[in-house]
């Protein structure tokens, strides 16, 4: 297994603030993150802003901005949401910054050199949402944008193109030998169907109509179209191409680091098909995996601001706090498929996982645990009763298939296994009856019973601790434990927590009521 793991969010267009559908992906990518870095993996996390591009030039142009005050401002508010939901990137990469733009500009330069690039003229379907040209096949008969479904409109423009025959065969070549390259599967077939088997067309990468993007030094008319700036942003913000690349040398040219681009459905045709091969003709090394998640909808249809349906996660974060929204995000949706973001669903998740499981259990425990105890948590004694060794089984049997589901990005599944176990514990204690063992004196029953419970409950959280990232400490320590003697070495470990003192705090997790809730949702949806 490679040790290095390199992860990285698409970079978001700074045209409008960050919505719920944002959130979601970021997200996944941290809570992925955290669980490799939790097991002892050298990891790197890339976030950022894709801030060129008529879109944003129009943007600004209408509030009377500067494209780059514009920019400014709302690449500023991503990296505030970001620290609000206590998102763990190590760099947050923006388009406009000198670092990118003069590689980006070295790197055009690079494949014109090999003959990869050529200048030709381009007339076709133009959809200006997308800013991607298209073929009289891919629009319709009713003139729509295949992606955004949007009407498109004919362009022509003297513009450069990417060849992309060229290294076509190197692609599918890749993506037969490495069958988890794009995952799921189907986004696979989908990209072949639509895209490859009809005939790829060689790809436009300048733009003469608009000038908020990167200049080309040979030719400075044309500015470098937005996708070829935007992609190469996961290699420059390593360093490729400059003084100082020893990021890029350890996490993308060294093969022992994994790779990963997690990106939404929409923008999967780019990162599956043309990052590969500009990089082959960079002469670098592909992407181990593109993981394809779904867009999530809110009560059904699609996000957008002009419809007044768009979600912030700010509201949500201040009422019900961070973990919520993070556990809600990153375990309500199965990675990969759509999702459907409603009051209700969000309401009923935080108080099914949170109050009613979790939160009940570490409160049960340890109300129990000082009663019976003084708040000294017991070891387990020398028999361990059956019901005991089936709950260690059970906490094993969790860790291994959680880090085969983790290492697979099945986010949801890992979190979901992990959440069990603490209902598994939950049930345990109703068919312990720890209340009839101290009322019999069973006291070696009991100190079985609670030394279970302290152990499956610290061992869980750490599973679950790269989700709930501010109540998996506050367990901790409510156990007599800091952070640094949760290590995931310990995860397995069926006796680490005895002796340790308890101190219960005010729950972690109250229970919603149910319509006021869903009331306060449905309200700040805009
Ligand atoms: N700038 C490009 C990406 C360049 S990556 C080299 C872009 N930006 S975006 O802001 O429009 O979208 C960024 C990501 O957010 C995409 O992966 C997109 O799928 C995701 N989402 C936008 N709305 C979403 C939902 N409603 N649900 C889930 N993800 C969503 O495309």
């Amino acid at each position: 297994m490679k040790k290095k793991f390199y992860i990285t969010t698409p970079i978001y267009y700074p045209s409008a603030d960050a919505h719920i559908g944002h959130a979601y992906c970021t997200t996944i990518c941290d809570v992925i993150v955290r669980s490799k870095r939790k097991r002892g993996f050298e990891t790197y996390f890339l976030t950022g802003t894709d801030e060129h591009g008529e879109k944003i030039q129009k943007n600004a142009a209408k509030v009377n901005k500067t494209p780059q005050q514009f920019v400014d401002e709302i690449s500023d508010k991503f990296k505030e949401l970001w620290k609000a939901m206590r998102i763990s990137n190590d760099d947050f990469i923006r388009t406009t910054e000198e670092r990118h733009t003069t590689v980006v500009q070295k790197i055009f330069s690079k494949l014109y050199e090999n003959g990869d690039i050529y200048l030709g003229d381009y007339e076709g379907w133009y959809c200006t949402p997308c800013e991607s040209f298209w073929t009289e096949t891919q629009v319709g008969l009713e003139r729509l944008c295949p992606d955004c479904h949007r009407p498109v409109h004919v362009a022509k423009e003297e513009t450069y193109f990417f060849k992309t025959n060229k290294y076509l065969p190197d692609l599918l070549e890749y993506m037969d030998s490495h069958p988890n390259f794009v995952t799921p599967i189907s986004r696979k077939n989908e990209m072949m169907n639509t895209f490859i088997k009809p005939g790829l067309t060689d790809l436009c990468i300048s733009r003469t109509s608009f000038d908020w993007g990167i200049p080309i030094k040979e030719n400075p008319r044309h500015v470098i179209y937005v996708w070829m700036d935007a992609l190469t942003n996961y290699i420059t913000a390593l360093g490729y191409g400059s003084s100082d690349d020893s990021l890029f040398q350890k996490f993308w040219a060294d093969e022992n680091s994994e790779i990963v681009h997690v990106v939404g459905a929409d923008i999967s045709r780019f990162h599956i098909i043309y990052w590969p091969m500009f990089l082959k003709g960079l002469g670098l090394r592909f992407p181990d995996r593109v993981f394809v998640h779904g867009l999530l909808d809110l009560n059904g249809e699609k996000m957008s601001k002009s419809r007044g349906n768009v979600v912030s996660p700010f509201p949500l974060i201040e009422r019900y706090g961070v973990d919520a929204v993070r556990w809600f995000l990153a375990r309500e949706f199965s990675f990969g498929a759509d999702g459907r973001f409603t009051p209700e669903l969000f309401v009923e998740r935080v108080n099914l996982d949170l109050a009613n499981n979790i939160g009940n259990l570490v409160n049960r425990t340890l109300t129990m645990i000082e009663k019976y105890f003084d708040g000294t948590v017991p070891s387990h004694g020398k028999n361990m009763r059956d019901l005991d060794k089936n709950m260690q089984d059970l906490l094993v049997k969790t860790v291994d298939e959680y880090e085969l589901l983790m290492d697979d990005l099945k986010v949801s599944e890992a979190l979901a296994l992990a959440m069990n176990l603490l209902g598994e514990a939950n049930k345990f204690i109703e068919v312990s009856e720890p209340w009839t063992l101290f009322k019999n004196g069973d006291i070696e029953g009991l100190e079985n019973t609670m030394a279970t419970l302290a152990n499956v409950i610290i061992n869980g959280t750490m599973l679950l601790e790269c989700a709930l990232v501010e109540s998996a400490p506050k367990i901790y320590a409510q156990f007599g434990l800091t952070n640094d003697e949760c290590t995931f070495d310990k995860v397995r470990d069926f006796n680490h927590v005895a002796h340790h003192h308890v101190h219960k705090d005010a729950p972690l997790f109250p229970r919603l009521k149910k319509e006021d809730e869903i009331n306060f949702i449905a309200s700040i949806a805009k």
